[in-house]
């Protein structure tokens, strides 16, 4: 949820620090802080706000030397966002100092035999509590912070991404990982710590992940020994050599990281597919699946779990499992499956889908699946993320780093993936004529012109958002294929716009929805060429006959639906189970721009986080 950063070597830390925030405020930010050891003593600034508040503070407050430091960008949930909640957190005795992304479940009671210790708490957060309990390990059994931390980890129910040092012995940081992710950064005589690698991507692109119960005790120009945390066994970490650059994580030139991200699909869903796709030889290799095929092949069903975005590109999933590979599907909200006692059987394939892979509901809902003996399989974004070490084999989707709060290219690659998945399925089901599959791998190879054919109507699209921006509500409606998009397509409206948007199916309508239709009110209406086309048709007459007005995405050269709308939004043809890799592109940057008139912070929404690793 939040962002933590650490670092100790041979450089100054604080601006190390800084800049990593900066680059990690999009995953979690009500509040900063940095802590550093200046040689002598721990100098300490945090605050309410942006990073850019702690910059102006820490310039007033303390002194910015010393090679050792940690900071954190909060997204509260123990305790109110403000200063004294901000993180780092001292302990009681002001010897030692942490930071924290995750929960700590158990946390009141353990703060209530702590206060029976004798400890006093000045901030209302459980992390705070944890930073006590460990200094009270530390100091009954009189053991070094290392150890203090792995027997005080073994007394804690919850998550945490956590780094912390003695200002007594300021030639270590000891961090810990359950739940919320950790990188370790490997340099030239200095180490980094981070939530992921994009701070300290420009100094070294070797990194440890951290796994589950796993901590590491870092010592200034020697080593990092990762032990697990239930035992204190020596662990031999794998050392991941990362292709990020830092260039990936930089805007590119465009104002804001999601349209940045909105462009670069063309490219990412050709990185998603390269290597997998073959079309020419009409072959679809896909690494994790292919040792587990006949997981999918015997499945009685597929059920897929997932939150957000995510859940729409499920929901299309659905449409193309069972259309090709004829596998019953259902898709989960992963907060509701986790719950619900659901029934699973090891006949069961459970997909979770997750940009991030560190949101806490889907994480819940794999192990509760693998609990119940489902095989699981993950598509996520982030290497070494928690869900892609968590399921039993996976695909990674290849669309980088998403930087933008409002996921986009995570979606379109997700259902690229999802697409080969279910090609290569009914082709070993024998479900699908070979030239329907060729048909369907050479289109698929077609997908980022078209894409990129789609974004060419961006200025058009802006003269849209234009006439709209001011509307307090809009619907978007979409049939088949194209419902999921529908939903995609309000949700990314409300998450950056703050209108109210819904997505229905587009017969829904006369269910009651029509109720709603006036000239206040947009329709957004996906008509483009597919079996429900006509039906589409006259959802439109149903809505332009109550003076409602509609903005239709359409298959280009359409003329009938030209006819009717008010405005249209043009797509390249595709096959009807292709449709939502383009049709969904208008769509995001009609929200983008009706965002951006209406001077909202497009890429860090008002309470939203970009990864919610709480629940
Ligand atoms: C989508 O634009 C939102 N940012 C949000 O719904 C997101 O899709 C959801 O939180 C799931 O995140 P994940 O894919 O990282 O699991
Ligand atoms: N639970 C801690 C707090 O509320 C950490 C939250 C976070 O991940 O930022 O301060």
């Amino acid at each position: 949820m939040c962002g933590i950063v650490g670092y100790i070597g041979k450089r100054d830390a604080y601006p190390i620090i800084i800049n990593g925030l900066k680059r990690l405020e999009y995953r979690g930010y009500d509040s900063a802080g940095v802590a550093l050891y200046d040689g002598t003593d721990i100098q300490l600034a945090k605050t309410k706000g942006k990073v850019a508040d702690l910059e102006a503070l820490a310039d007033r407050k303390i002194k910015k030397n010393g090679t050792l430091g940690i900071g954190h960008t909060r997204w509260a949930t123990h305790g109110v966002p403000n200063d004294v909640n901000s993180h780092p957190h001292y302990s009681q005795s002001g010897d030692l100092v942490i930071i924290h992304n995750g929960i700590i479940e158990n946390y009141a009671s353990i703060k209530k035999e702590l206060i029976k210790r004798g400890y006093t708490f000045t901030s209302d957060t459980d992390t705070e509590v944890l930073v006590n309990l460990i200094e009270d390990v530390k100091k009954n059994e009189k053991v070094k912070l290392g150890k203090a931390v792995q027997i005080a980890l073994n007394q804690v129910v919850g998550a945490y991404a956590i780094a912390l040092f003695d200002r007594n012995k300021p030639d270590e940081i000891v961090v810990a990982k359950l739940g919320s992710p950790l990188a370790i950064g490997i340099g030239e005589d200095e180490f980094f710590v981070a939530s992921d690698a994009s701070p300290f991507i420009e100094f070294t692109n070797n990194a440890i992940y951290l796994k589950d119960e796993e901590m590491a005790i870092i010592r200034r120009g020697r080593d990092v020994k990762v032990r697990k945390i239930k035992d204190d066994s020596l662990v031999a970490p794998y050392i991941h050599e990362l292709q990020l650059n830092l260039e990936q994580i930089e805007k590119g030139g465009f104002d804001h990281f999601m349209l940045k991200e909105i462009y670069e699909q063309p490219s990412v869903i050709k990185d998603t597919y390269r290597g997998r796709l073959l079309a020419n030889k009409g072959i679809i290799k896909l690494g994790g699946l292919e040792d587990y095929i006949e997981k999918f092949t015997n499945a009685d069903r597929i059920i897929i779990v997932a939150c957000g975005t995510s859940w729409h590109a499920g929901l299309v999933a659905e449409y193309i499992f069972e259309d090709l590979a004829r596998i019953p599907v259902e898709v989960e909200y992963a907060s509701e499956f986790r719950y619900r006692n659901p029934i699973i059987t090891e006949k069961d394939v459970v997909i979770a889908i997750s940009q991030s892979g560190e949101t806490a509901d889907t994480l819940a809902a794999i192990k509760l699946a693998k609990e119940k003996g489902a095989f699981v399989y993950g598509i996520c974004n982030v290497v070494g993320s928690t869900i892609s070490r968590e399921t039993h084999s996976g695909t990674y989707t290849h669309a980088g780093p998403e930087i933008g709060v409002a996921s986009t290219k995570a979606f379109t690659t997700q259902i690229t993936v999802l697409t080969m998945i279910a090609l290569k399925l009914a082709k070993v089901k024998g479900t699908i004529s070979h030239s329907d599959y060729m048909l369907h791998l050479r289109e698929l190879e077609t997908i980022p012109a078209k894409v990129e054919e789609a974004l060419q109507s961006d200025a058009h699209i802006k003269v849209i958002a234009e006439e709209f921006k001011n509307a307090r509500n809009f619907l978007y409606l979409g049939r088949g294929y194209n419902f999921p998009v529908a939903l995609e397509g309000a949700l990314k409206l409300k998450e950056i716009s703050y209108i109210h948007a819904e997505g229905y199916p587009a017969a829904e309508m006369k269910h009651g929805p029509i109720a709603l239709i006036d000239e206040e009110m947009p329709v957004v209406v996906i008509a483009v060429n597919s079996n429900h086309y006509e039906k589409v048709v006259s959802n439109i007459q149903e809505i332009k006959s109550r003076a409602g007005r509609i903005i239709a995405v359409v298959t280009e050269g359409d003329t009938l639906v030209k006819e009717m709308a008010d405005y249209i939004m043009e797509v390249p043809h595709t096959p009807e189970s292709l449709t939502p890799l383009v049709t969904t592109i208008p769509l995001q940057l009609l929200s983008y721009h009706i965002a951006v008139m209406l001077n909202r912070n497009v890429d860090q929404p008002r309470n939203l986080a970009k990864s919610v690793t709480v629940e």
